[in-house]
Parts: structure tokens; C-alpha cells; sequence
């Protein structure tokens, strides 16, 4: 197998735990990244010993990676790929992909036509309870699904806003939906299937941002069953859980914790062997920093060496954020919003134009 190299672009808070992940696999290397900020850059190379450029050009040219790893603030990812996929290496993204379905679409096209890949990084898939949840509903263990509930309910103070000036707006992060719960909505639809229509209310209550700290959502699945999306960032006085219930005619499982680690319950009206020892087997995620980022590289690096599908592929992406989009938009309008659309009044990765009093896209 052919070790592959990876290159960072923006040396931000994520940036350590795709340090640890690539420094855990074998046929993985990091050889370079690359911050607008040269002084995140600088303390990034400093701390991880790994060499940074002055620009994105010099770290192509002298590191030939094979991947390209983005880890800017999500309103610049649509635009950064757009910009680096002229040097024809293959994108790993954080979540989410990006913030307009506009972008999206040019992105997975022009992939496409140039034959690279592209892997959004939605890490909480690979958890052990998680990956035997899919497998019990990929083998019809719970016979007719029925509901699938996410629930986040963490704490974000005002000066977790204020520190990063990106975090909140619409133009370059969203709020709880699309920052934090975007891996719990894209949990819910791997999970459950293709959404048919969403109705949902937002609010802003305990902090000073554009966005919102406050959302839910009613989902109606396209095979029938019901959804319901809870997710908030003003839970006070600390972070209560990240957590997802699956419902279905045989069975119920909930996996539970911060961040969709730990397996709460394990229902099957119809048991098999491996049930039993379940809790043991698959009920946590390891606690090393990064886990589940290392599995996700690991699903990457095999992609590449063995010209697969990985697991969370552009047009899986794609799903969470035209969902939170069309969230975004049936709170705006308080109508039921039906999928596939095209937003019209969802102002993510959108800005105030102050002159013309009106919202527009961020170029
Ligand atoms: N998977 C997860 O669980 C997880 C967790 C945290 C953050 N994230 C995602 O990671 C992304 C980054 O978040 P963060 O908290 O690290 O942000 P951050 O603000 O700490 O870091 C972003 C870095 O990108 C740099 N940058 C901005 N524009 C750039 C450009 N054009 N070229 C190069 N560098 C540029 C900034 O200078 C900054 O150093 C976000 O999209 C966020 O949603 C994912």
C-alpha cells in the first residue's frame, strides 16, 4: 500500500487532532501545511514539527501531497476548494463540506470531471456503537423504522463565540445546527434514510450572535418513519449530551454520551449471540484524542491505495447540508420544507450587504 501524503490548510484548533490521527497510521504522512495567519502557522510547526510554507503554492510544489486536508472556517471551505482544485490532489474537508448548495454542487462536479476525491470528515460515523447500530438496521433487525430523535445539548458561553470572530455568522459558521449538530443530522439521515420534508423553529436565546444557539426540527423520512432533530448550545451550566435513539417495529437502540460514544441501550426483540456481550464489545469509543479522526483517515488512505468509495464521499456531504439548509429555511418562511430544494430564503453562507439592505452570498 502506497503511503500517502497529506497536506494542512489552516493550522486552527482541529488541526491537532488530524496531527494525532495521521501520526497513528502507518501508510499516512503529514508533510506540510499552510495558515493565512503566519503566526498560526508558525506555532503549529513549532509544536508538531512539521514544516509550514508561505503559500499554498511552495507547499504543492515542494511536498507533492496527494491530499489536501481543509481545516478553515466552514463559510471559506466552498471557496478554498473551488481555489485548490487546480492542483488536481484529491480534499479532505472538515464538516461541514460547505455552506451553499451552489458550491457544493460546482465542487462535486468539477471533482468529477478531474477525477479526484473528496472525504468530509464526519468522525462520529466510525464510533464502535454507532457502526454496529448501522449494521443491525443494514441487516433489517429492527424490522420498520418507526423514529429516529437526535439530541445535542451542549454548553457554548458567549466567550466561546467571541474568541473565534467566524463562529455564529451566517456567512462563515451557522449556529448549533450546522457547527455542532451537523454530525448528528448527518447521523440521523445515514441512518434512517433520505429526508422527504422538514418543518423546524430556531431561536437565539442566550448569546449575541447572527445565527442561532437554538433548534428543532420535525422530519418526515422518505420510507415513512419520523424524525425529530434537538439540538442547542444553550444548555447551562455544562454540555448534557450528544446523543441518537433509533426506534423501529423489533428493536430500539440509543448510543449516548458527548458525542455519540456510548451505548445506551440495546433492544432486540428477536436477539442473537452477539448481543449479549454488546456493551463490552462495541459500548465506547477508545479515548485517545482523535479515535474516531484516525478511522476516518484509515476509510481515506484505503479509498486512495484501493480506488474505493470511502465512507463519507462528497455526495454524502452534501445530504447534511442540504438538509440544515432546508431547516434554515422552513424556519424562516414557518412552512414544511420538501427535499431535493433549492434555498431561497436560507441565509447560510450569506452576508449583510448594508448598502443595498440586503443579504447576499459571501464571494
Ligand atoms: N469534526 C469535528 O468534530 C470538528 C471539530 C471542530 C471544528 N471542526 C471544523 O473545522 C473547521 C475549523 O475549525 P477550527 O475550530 O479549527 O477553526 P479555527 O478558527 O481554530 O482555525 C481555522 C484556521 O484556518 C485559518 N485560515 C482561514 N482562512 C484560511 C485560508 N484561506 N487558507 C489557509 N488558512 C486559513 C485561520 O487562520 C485559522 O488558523 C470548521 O469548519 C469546523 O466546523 C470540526
Amino acid at each position: 500500500m502506497e503511503s500517502i501524503r497529506f497536506a494542512i490548510i489552516g493550522c486552527g484548533a482541529i488541526a491537532q487532532k488530524h496531527v494525532a490521527a495521521l501520526g497513528r497510521i502507518g501508510n499516512a504522512k503529514l508533510v506540510g501545511a499552510f495558515d493565512i495567519d503566519s503566526r498560526a502557522a508558525g506555532s503549529f510547526s513549532e509544536k508538531y514539527s512539521v514544516p509550514v510554507f508561505d503559500n499554498i503554492e511552495d507547499l504543492v510544489e515542494k511536498t507533492d501531497p496527494h491530499v489536501l486536508d481543509i481545516l478553515t472556517p466552514s463559510g471559506s471551505h466552498g471557496e478554498n476548494i473551488l481555489d485548490l482544485i487546480r492542483f488536481n490532489r484529491h480534499f479532505v474537508v472538515e464538516k461541514p463540506l460547505a455552506l451553499r448548495l451552489d458550491q457544493i454542487d460546482g465542487i462535486l462536479d468539477e471533482c468529477d470531471r478531474r477525477g479526484l476525491k473528496i472525504y468530509v470528515v464526519k468522525q462520529n460515523r466510525f464510533n464502535p456503537p454507532i457502526q454496529k447500530l448501522k449494521e443491525a438496521i443494514d441487516r433489517r433487525r429492527f424490522g420498520r423504522l418507526v423514529l429516529g430523535t437526535v439530541r445535542v445539548r451542549w454548553c457554548r458561553p458567549q466567550g466561546y463565540y467571541s474568541q473565534k470572530p467566524w463562529r455564529g455568522t451566517w456567512a462563515f459558521d451557522g449556529g448549533v445546527l450546522t457547527n455542532q449538530a451537523s454530525h448528528h443530522i448527518d447521523m440521523l439521515i445515514w441512518l434512517m434514510g433520505d429526508v422527504e420534508s422538514v418543518m423546524a423553529k430556531t431561536a437565539t436565546r442566550l448569546v449575541n450572535i447572527e445565527a442561532e444557539d437554538t433548534g428543532i426540527a420535525i422530519l418526515k423520512f422518505k420510507n415513512g418513519a419520523l424524525g425529530v432533530i434537538e439540538a442547542t448550545t444553550a444548555t447551562r451550566p455544562k454540555d448534557l449530551e450528544g446523543s441518537i435513539s433509533i426506534l423501529g417495529e423489533k428493536g430500539s437502540v440509543e448510543v449516548g454520551g458527548f458525542f455519540m460514544n456510548e451505548l445506551k441501550t440495546w433492544n432486540f426483540a428477536e436477539p442473537i449471540e452477539a448481543d449479549a456481550d454488546i456493551f463490552k464489545t462495541h459500548g465506547k469509543v477508545p479515548e485517545e484524542l482523535g479515535w474516531n479522526h484516525t478511522e476516518f483517515f484509515k476509510d481515506v488512505v484505503r479509498s486512495i491505495n484501493e480506488v474505493k468509495k470511502g465512507l463519507i464521499d462528497g455526495i454524502e456531504g452534501r445530504k447534511s447540508v442540504e438538509l440544515i439548509n432546508a431547516i434554515y429555511e422552513s424556519a424562516e418562511t414557518g412552512s414544511e420544507v420538501a427535499l431535493r430544494f433549492a434555498p431561497k430564503k436560507c441565509r447560510l453562507g450569506h452576508e449583510y450587504d448594508s448598502t443595498n439592505l440586503k443579504w447576499k452570498t459571501v464571494v
